[in-house]
């Protein structure tokens, strides 16, 4: 079914993270602007966030050190004109963050804020809540932007496809998962903030729908899209004996105050994978464990601050604590099971640090842009720091499209063709599932030519099964993020298959170094990459 009426605003933003609502906030003073999320408004990456996010507020620090900071976890493949005008808007953000009632947690001796420290830091520089920082930034937003006038919230709205006229995007189809109807939605400019893709893999952090849908959209719109090779694992997620959950996070912070990761023996092993032993870059700590867990057979190894004083532990880490002890294990006696999974993608749909694409009035900002911030490998809580200066950077751009018109009239009704409901909805779980198990298994912390050959051939044959469904059938949530997994995991795959050396988070058995100058990986739509042996 297709509602008649055509939604108009003057933006049009997809996803409710932090970047997509305070760039809402922001353009709000300049036209009117129609927010839409799959779910409901707080269900994003960005509540999940625990650590905390990167900024430079104290006088020991510097912006420079920062900067370098970040340069440097990225492998040399970091955009270092973009680090530095992000890294500069940190102490700002933190400002607009704090007048909105964000409380960072401060020292009760100085009244400075207290700040927390994490791997790849050269500095104490993470402003934290406790151990909820995003939950907090999330209430503070999503209270704003509920008393904007000029936002209008479509919770329960999921973008199916950007529509576009003469290569310019001019709104985009969107369903109504609760109506189960159709609506078309016009804007001056689109801004994906649609996060990440978590969801491509068996094992993430993620929340249940990051399935890549803004980078989904973009590539059928004709965007570039870089570096999607480089997914970032988080080295400490709760082990769940089942196997199959795998998504609550222990913070990186606890290793900045000091907790230490032990093999099954009971025995320290990062001191002899890295000078920076637990406070290594995520990458380098990531693998360690997936190589501990291989070498000693261990479904786990274990995080410890038992030895931390107590009521330290319960004030610090507040949520960490009650979940864990829902769980059974008091981590202030027990060290907690962990596992590496998914966490981040570094890569993106290829975005300066305003969000502008090379499609004319597409903006992408947050996580689902891929702007060289990170590089090869995201240095620890500068993702909440992305998108709160992308959010800033993206609205000054956007003042220049005040003149251009809302072309409501030329978006075509959605037409489902001759696609009846689906028969087996069975095929669509399956396929998922596969999709996901062969992602974490060919494509994850180490990787090999075979593994992403053998990777490549089943998606291919999956992407042909899921396309023939997409179309027979009236489309439905779940295969809408079917699709949307699909041509992600490709975009990881053939990226993957184009790096031939390993770098930051891609690392590769049969390229076991970095190769020379470092070079972005590059694909859109009907474009043949240079190497041949992709
Ligand atoms: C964490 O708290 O360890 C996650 C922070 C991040 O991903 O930057």
């Amino acid at each position: 079914m297709m509602s008649e009426e055509i939604y108009e605003s003057d933006f049009l933003v997809i996803g409710t993270g932090i970047a997509g609502l305070m760039f809402s906030l922001k353009v709000a003073q300049l036209g009117s602007v129609s927010v839409l999320t799959k779910r409901k408004m707080y269900e994003c990456a960005t509540s999940r966030a625990q650590g905390g996010i990167a900024a430079v507020v104290s006088d020991e620090d510097s912006i420079a050190s920062h900067v370098e900071d970040t340069l440097r976890v990225g492998s040399g493949l970091c955009h270092s004109d973009v680090v530095e005008k992000i890294v500069r808007r940190g102490p700002e953000a933190i400002s607009e963050l704090a007048s909105l009632e964000v409380d960072f947690c401060r020292d009760e001796s100085c009244g400075e804020y207290e700040l927390g420290l994490e791997g790849g830091h050269s500095h104490r520089r993470v402003l934290h809540v406790k151990d909820h920082t995003g939950a907090d930034i999330m209430r503070a937003l999503t209270d704003a932007v509920r008393k904007a006038d000029n936002i209008i919230v479509f919770e329960d709205h999921m973008a199916v496809n950007l529509v576009q006229r003469s290569n310019s995007v001019i709104g985009a189809y969107v369903l109504d998962t609760k109506e189960r109807i159709v609506k078309r939605f016009a804007a001056r400019a689109t801004v994906l903030a649609t996060g990440g893709a978590g969801k491509v893999f068996l094992y993430t952090s993620n929340p249940e729908h990051a399935t890549g849908d803004g980078i989904a959209m973009a590539y059928r719109a004709g965007a570039t899209i870089t570096n999607m090779e480089f997914i970032q694992f988080h080295p400490t997620l709760l082990y769940d004996p089942t196997g199959t959950s795998r998504s609550f996070l222990i913070s990186e912070a606890l290793r900045g105050e000091g907790a230490v990761l032990l093999g099954p023996d009971g025995e320290r092993f990062m001191p002899s994978y890295h000078p920076d032993a637990e406070l290594a870059p995520r990458d380098i700590v990531a693998r360690a464990i997936d190589q501990e867990m291989k070498r000693t057979g261990a479904d786990f190894v274990h995080l410890d601050i038992s030895f931390k004083d107590a009521d330290f532990i319960r004030n610090r880490f507040p949520m960490i604590y009650e979940t864990c002890l829902k769980a059974g294990i008091d981590i202030t006696v027990d060290p907690i099971p962990v596992v590496p999974a998914v966490h981040y993608m570094c890569g993106g749909v290829k975005a300066d640090e305003a969000g502008r694409t090379d499609v004319d009035r597409l903006f992408v900002i947050g996580e689902s842009a891929g702007t060289g911030f990170h590089g090869a490998n995201r240095l620890a809580s500068n993702s909440l720091l992305e998108g709160a200066a992308m959010a800033h950077y993206a609205a000054e751009a956007v003042q220049s499209y005040s003149g251009r018109p809302i072309q409501a009239e030329e978006i075509p009704p959605w037409d489902p063709g001759e696609a009846t409901d689906p028969d087996e909805m069975i095929v669509v779980t399956h396929t998922w599932d596969e999709i996901r198990r062969l992602m974490m298994n060919y494509v994850g912390i180490v990787r090999s030519r075979k593994r992403l050959i053998r990777a490549r051939n089943r998606i291919d044959l999956l992407s042909k099964e899921i396309n023939q469904f997409y179309w027979d059938f009236k489309i439905t949530p779940d295969l809408v993020e079917l699709r949307n997994i699909a041509t992600v995991a490709e975009l990881i795959i053939r990226m993957a298959r184009m790096r031939k050396e390993s770098r930051g988070t891609h690392y590769n058995l049969d390229y076991p170094e970095e190769s020379g100058a470092p070079v972005d990986t590059i694909l859109r739509k009907g474009y043949l990459p240079i190497s041949a042996t992709e």
